[in-house]
């Protein structure tokens, strides 16, 4: 009997290593592959096609005797897999990451092939067809970014890879290094190409020791593949801030990982001083599947709008089915959280979810009819980031999280301007004083109505308005996303669930 089961670091975490173990001290053949991302049944095991899980050693006999409770049938027609249109992830769960053999027949190298065989304008022309947007969270436009790249003077280019994902409740970039790393490097290559660049870097963040050693071992393997690209690992040193591309740079150049003015842009002068061309894991490994043989057309079909293709979305937090789910864009955060993730882990009403990371907005249920959609998020005072959806239920503490995001600006703010470094503090400091009036009786207030006079101003609705102020002081003097984006989280509480800072 041969087993798959995935070698992915979540999988490892739950226990796949010793189901692995148990079904080879079976007698079986196990052959580790990536994951299929339905998080919640890992250790997920497929034996002809069928899933069990999640499974314990323990559950190895009565899974080979055809007695298991675990089995939930063909897992590639489970309705979290079936409802799903899988192009970025369309590996995922279905071939070992580091077998060459697997990756060319599944499509592997036909989007670099395709790609090479064209002019690099015509690969950017095709980019820029597909629509395809920066996935790390801004949403630019990457063949217009390539195409800035490819027409900055110079003789040295490069392309690096983001790939330090930093956001809470965010693994996508992680399961691709980790179960498709062949992919990540190939849009690389395409990259490459496309702007001129000889040479790349992988920027992982040094929390993803697994991604880590697939990549060497992936970049050892297709070197001669890829040639005459050349592509290097570079590990972060576990600073939020270097997932910023300008404090990533420094990073990689062997300096302090700090954020600096733009411009110049990297992609006129980004690593070394040479025009670079930037993009996250996700972004770089849509491209093979462009690249193919009419993907760009077909990608330009999906979505909504100005958001083409589709979106991987993870979602994490407290949620029943948690995990990888890519779809284009437009689908709601209801049919997200409800008809897919099954609502809460706990089984009580959700209350909030943030989404797009530690500084993405909270989102209350009376708004999960917004369309996953760059431009509608953003009129909603929102962000889609990298697409983490955290869900939340009714025990949370909505000031609290306001108080977390302060608390994280301020901890990883790279202290080069004063409304981040300064301003995050005292906006903890702010929302303490705030809790702790909460707490008070109302002085003013009490002895304004004992002597019968109008109610003065209270000092609790004072910190409140300075704490409004504060945000916008933040949002729009801060020189980055990390302080300029820290309202989002603080502002969409207040405003959401102001009863929580009464
Ligand atoms: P940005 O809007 O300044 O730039 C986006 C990208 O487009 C950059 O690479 C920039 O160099 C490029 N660009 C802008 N104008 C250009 C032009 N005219 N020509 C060529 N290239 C151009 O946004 P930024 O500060 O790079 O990223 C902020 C985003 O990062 C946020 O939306 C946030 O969601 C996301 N983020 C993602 C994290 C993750 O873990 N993936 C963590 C933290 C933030
Ligand atoms: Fe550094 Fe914060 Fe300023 Fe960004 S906003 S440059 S992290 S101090």
């Amino acid at each position: 009997t041969t087993v798959r089961l995935s070698d992915d670091a979540l999988a490892i975490a739950c226990g796949a290593d010793a189901v692995a173990d148990a079904f080879a001290a079976a007698g079986c053949a196990v052959e580790r592959v990536s994951s299929w991302g339905m998080h919640w049944l890992e250790p997920l095991v497929e034996i002809a096609g069928l899933g069990f899980g999640p499974v314990a050693p323990a559950d190895v006999p009565a899974i080979l005797h055809g007695a298991s409770d675990k089995a939930i049938g063909p897992i590639a027609e489970h309705p979290f897999i079936a409802r799903q249109q899988r192009l970025t992830f369309a590996r995922a769960g279905r071939t070992r990451p580091l077998s060459l053999e697997d990756y060319a027949v599944t499509g592997g190298w036909a989007g670099l092939t395709r790609a090479r065989a064209l002019a690099p304008g015509d690969v950017i022309g095709q980019v820029i067809q597909s629509g395809l947007r920066g996935r790390g969270g801004a949403g630019f436009p990457t063949g217009v970014k390539w195409k800035t790249v490819a027409e900055a003077p110079g003789s040295r280019k490069y392309v690096v890879c983001n790939a330090d994902e930093g956001d809470s409740g965010t693994f996508a970039d992680r399961m691709l290094m980790e179960g498709d790393p062949f992919a990540v490097i190939e849009g690389m290559a395409i990259a490459a190409h496309a702007v001129g660049a000889q040479r790349g870097y992988i920027y992982v963040r040094s929390e993803y020791p697994h991604a880590i050693a697939k990549l060497n071992r992936a970049l050892e393997i297709c070197a001669p593949i890829i040639a005459p690209c050349r592509i290097e690992v570079r590990v972060g040193a576990g600073a939020y801030i270097c997932g910023e591309e300008t404090a990533m740079l420094a990073s990689i150049e062997g300096r302090r990982g700090e954020v600096r003015a733009k411009p110049p842009l990297p992609a006129i002068s980004g690593l070394f001083g040479c025009p670079t061309a930037i993009n996250n894991v996700l972004t770089l490994t849509a491209l093979p599947h462009i690249m193919a043989e009419g993907g760009a057309e077909e990608y330009a079909r999906l979505g909504i709008d100005r958001s083409r293709g589709t979106k991987p979305i993870q979602l994490a937090g407290n949620i029943r089915h948690g995990g990888l789910y890519e779809t284009a864009f437009g689908i709601t955060l209801r049919e997200l959280i409800h008809e897919i993730g099954g609502g809460t882990a706990s089984g009580r009403p959700v209350r909030a979810v943030q989404v797009g990371g530690p500084l993405g907005a909270y989102i209350p249920p009376a708004q999960f009819d917004l369309p996953f959609d760059y431009e509608a998020f953003a009129a909603a005072d929102a962000l889609i980031g990298h697409g983490g959806v955290v869900v939340f239920d009714d025990t949370a503490d909505m000031r609290a999280q306001a108080r977390f995001a302060m608390a994280f600006c301020a901890a990883e703010s790279c202290g080069k301007c004063t409304p981040c470094r300064l301003g995050a503090v005292r906006g903890v400091e702010l929302i303490d004083r705030i809790a702790a009036s909460a707490r008070l009786p109302d002085p003013v207030g009490a002895l304004a109505q004992m002597h019968n006079a109008p109610k003065v101003a209270r000092t609790r609705d004072q910190d409140l308005a300075l704490l409004d102020d504060l945000c916008e002081t933040m949002r729009f003097g801060s020189l980055c996303a990390l302080g300029g984006f820290t309202h989002y989280p603080v502002q969409s509480a207040l405003k959401h669930w102001p009863e929580d800072f009464a």
